[in-house]
């Protein structure tokens, strides 16, 4: 049967298009850049060039930004707005920018490196000067104040371009970088030391530091120390894992450290590091560290529980996966400084073990021991133990993003339950939230934040603003960490599993959850709707599709979840079958109009158990009369079963998203076969159909004007259809049927059919 065969074809050809998609893990809900639902605040100025650190004041009202030739400072004490405050320019000294020159280097220019709080009221400075480092110090409050640049040689970095840590304790300045013109010497430094006390170094010693780049560094107070986190070439005999050709370290020094008085003399008598895995059983590492921030502990926790969230890559990341999160815990960490070590023996050239049978090893208050127990200290510095991730699992991983940056806070749910939130940026622009539940982890959301890839120097969160500031190359943006109210009814209130945000009943909106007590309807781990919405109903809207025999027909259905499972079903809500039928990877349901086919559909879709009609489609044919509209109506085609409960209709229930590119940012590619296809089907149904924007209920069929013709050519449209019905398995006598319908044939329809009898012209 020549027709069947059409549809067979068809079929198949579809078929051939489908994604496969992958049910990794994947975010819920994207928003692509610009979306009104998650606005960005953007500061980018002609001033601003290659933005590299930002800093928070403590009352979140000033960011401070540094950045080529400059430092801002910028207002974001009100939510929607970044403006400029105040500005310091500091420039590369003349001399200095001749021999940058000279010497063929990229970054020469004075390159904002460090900026820390030096104490309440002033900011600590450093500028590469193009390659002659300087630091000053200025009060927060007046950024042009004279300023009096002080040489900084080993404490500030000389080129932006490779990273660099540093930490302010009670003003003095603990930094990690590569020094020198060709960034040949690597320095963990402690400058600005007060009163009495020793500026301090690294002691030159084989293997203490391999071709390291610093990553971060933070205060642990608790034990009077600073850790550092930084990746270098491993060591194969060294390291735990002889695969590691990169290898992932914690270090540590302690703040009373004052170097020793005859050995180790301004020297660390309390550097020692550890090699941090972040791997999950014994599949291979994720070596490669990329970021790493603190979480403490609730006050009434022990500081122990400290953790820190790292993003990892892989050097092996074809078999592995792309990222990959892991959390290390200070009982850990501590627990490999305080165990044995391992001393490179340099006439043997190997690694022996050092027992740390007095315990001495890798604590503080070393500096004031004896020679003998300084000169062990000297070359036993690389902890035997390695720290591994807590659970020695990975909190997640990722095999379609490559993550660079993160974020990380806990929140209380509105049960009272707290959760861990990491925010993930990823390399091509997107950021992540995420929430840590305990079946795994929840992607919540996707923002797009920029349109380009780039370089981001840093994020930062202010909790207590609730909001992200991201550094990158082309300027810096605000993104709050939720935005409830664009949920816009109880079920996807409670299925986004965000836990900022809860369903409130009386308010009948999505609310920002404030903390315990807070009366909200939620559910974090489960998304359980059927429990936490018991009055919500479903709305959706039934759009009337008026199609001919043997077009095509595009049915489009799209949940903005996607994680929820959409499929098709008939009234009588049996599934639509697999054949004559097909649906398509992006929802949409193909098939070709014949007798059998002119029918209502529902596209339903389903998440975490919970059931729900996205849209109801009712096909039918032109000249049929009781699809004709009653006279005194104006635009009495489409129905909207609104319940009683007028829950209202977010625009994706209403399914007609028409732009794809902008909607869905990261679908896989499509054939341009498809998209046009899609497309030409977008334009029909746009065309047929008018969905007001914010929507609610105004659905209508734009049909209206040729509603008298209709009825003057009624006769003639009988006519035809009978010739269509004898005439279809003919090609040619087919087209003739076409011609003789009334030209006043709305343009939509006749549109679809040509497309249609070209594609099945072309399978014929
Ligand atoms: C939050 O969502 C609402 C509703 O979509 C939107 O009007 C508002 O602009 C959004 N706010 C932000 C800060 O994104
Ligand atoms: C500074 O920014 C410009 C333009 O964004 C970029 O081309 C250049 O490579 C950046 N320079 C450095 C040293 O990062
Ligand atoms: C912070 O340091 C600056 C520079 O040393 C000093 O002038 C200022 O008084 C200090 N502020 C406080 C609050 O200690
Ligand atoms: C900045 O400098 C100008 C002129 O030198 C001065 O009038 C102004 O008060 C200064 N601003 C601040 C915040 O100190
Ligand atoms: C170091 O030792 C000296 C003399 O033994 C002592 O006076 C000093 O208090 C010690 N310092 C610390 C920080 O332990
Ligand atoms: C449901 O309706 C479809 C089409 O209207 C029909 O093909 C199918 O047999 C029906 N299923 C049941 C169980 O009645």
């Amino acid at each position: 049967m020549g027709r069947l065969f059409r549809i067979w074809m068809f079929w198949v050809l579809f078929l051939g298009l489908i994604d496969p998609s992958q049910a990794s893990l994947r975010p819920r809900v994207s928003f692509s850049q610009g979306s009104s639902e998650r606005l960005l605040g953007v500061y980018d100025s002609p001033t601003l060039k290659n933005t590299t650190t930002l800093l928070l004041s403590t009352d979140a009202d000033t960011l401070f930004v540094g950045a080529r030739d400059a430092l801002l400072s910028l207002d974001v004490s009100q939510p929607d707005s970044i403006t400029f405050k105040d500005k310091l320019e500091w420039k590369a000294s003349r001399q200095n920018l001749n021999t940058c020159k000279w010497a063929s280097k990229k970054d020469c220019g004075n390159f904002i490196s460090i900026l820390q709080f030096f104490n309440s009221t002033h900011l600590f400075v450093c500028g590469t000067n193009a390659y002659g480092p300087q630091g000053i110090i200025i009060p927060a409050e007046s950024l042009n104040a004279s300023i009096d640049a002080k040489d900084a040689k080993n404490c500030c970095p000389y080129s932006s371009t490779q990273r660099n840590t540093a930490t302010i304790v009670d003003e003095e300045l603990y930094t990690a970088t590569k020094v020198g013109f060709f960034g040949n010497k690597q320095v963990i430094s402690r400058c600005h030391s007060r009163g009495t006390r020793n500026n301090l170094e690294l002691e030159n010693v084989p293997k203490l530091l391999q071709d390291p780049i610093f990553i971060s560094s933070t205060q642990v107070a608790s034990e009077g120390k600073i850790l550092l986190f930084f990746t270098e070439v491993g060591d194969l005999t060294g390291d735990s894992f002889v695969n590691s050709f990169i290898v992932s370290r914690v270090a540590q020094v302690c703040t009373d450290d004052n170097g020793g008085s005859r050995v180790l003399q301004k020297r660390w008598t309390s550097f020692a590091k550890a090699q941090l895995v972040c791997q999950q059983g014994e599949e291979l590492q994720f070596n490669k560290l990329q970021d790493i921030v603190k979480l403490s502990p609730t006050d009434n926790e022990s500081p122990d529980s400290t953790l820190f969230y790292g993003v990892f890559t892989s050097q092996w990341s074809v078999s592995s996966g792309l990222s990959a999160v892991c959390a290390f815990s200070l009982a850990d960490i501590k627990a490999s400084f305080t165990g044995d070590y391992k001393t490179f023996d340099l006439g043997g050239n190997r690694w022996s073990r050092q027992p740390n049978t007095d315990g001495k090893l890798g604590t503080c208050g070393l500096f004031n021991d004896t020679d003998r127990v300084l000169s062990i200290v000297k070359t036993s510095f690389l902890a035997e133990k390695a720290v591994r991730s807590v659970g020695k699992k990975l909190l997640l991983s990722s095999t379609e993003e490559r993550y660079s940056r993160l974020a990380v806070q806990r929140t209380q749910a509105a049960n009272g339950q707290s959760y861990t939130v990491l925010y993930l940026l990823t390399e091509s622009g997107f950021l992540h939230k995420v929430v840590l539940l305990a079946k795994g982890p929840h992607i919540i959301e996707e923002i797009q934040t920029f349109k380009q890839p780039q370089t981001v120097k840093n994020i930062l969160l202010s909790k207590s603003k609730g909001e992200l500031f991201i550094a990158s190359s082309e300027g810096v943006f605000r993104v709050p960490v939720s935005n409830c109210s664009a949920y816009p009814n109880c079920a996807e209130c409670v299925l986004a599993r965000d836990p900022f945000c809860g369903w409130d009943s009386e308010t009948r909106a999505c609310a920002t959850v404030t903390g315990m007590g807070s009366n909200l309807q939620q559910d974090v781990e489960t998304g359980n709707v059927n429990k936490q919405c018991k009055d919500f109903k479903n709305t959706a809207a039934t759009v009337t599709r008026v199609a001919q025999f043997n077009e095509i027909v595009v049915l489009p259905c799209q949940s903005r979840s996607r994680l929820a499972e959409v499929t098709w079903r008939f009234l009588n809500n049996s599934a639509v079958p697999q054949f004559p039928y097909l649906q398509r990877a992006d929802g949409s349901l193909v098939f070709l109009i014949t007798p059998e086919t002119v029918n209502t559909y529902h596209c339903m879709s389903t998440e975490m158990g919970f059931e729900q009609i996205i849209a109801t489609f009712t096909v039918i044919l032109p000249i049929i009369p009781r699809s004709l509209p009653p006279p005194s109506h104006q635009q009495p085609d489409v129905t909207l079963d609104s319940g009683t409960e007028s829950e209202p209709i977010p625009d994706y229930y209403t399914t007609l998203e028409f732009d794809q590119s902008d909607s869905e940012p990261t679908t896989n590619e499509k054939t341009t076969a498809d998209r046009s296809g899609e497309k030409q089907a977008r334009t029909n149904l746009q065309s047929t159909v008018n969905m007001n924007t914010d929507g609610k209920d105004v659905v209508c069929i734009s049909q209206k004007s040729y509603y008298s013709e209709m009825v003057a050519f009624c006769l003639l449209f009988v006519i035809c259809l009978f010739v269509c019905v004898a005439f279809v398995i003919l090609w040619s006598q087919s087209i003739r049927c076409n011609k003789t319908t009334p030209q006043k044939q709305p343009k939509d329809t006749e549109s679809d059919k040509i497309w249609g009898t070209e594609l099945v012209e072309k399978l014929s």
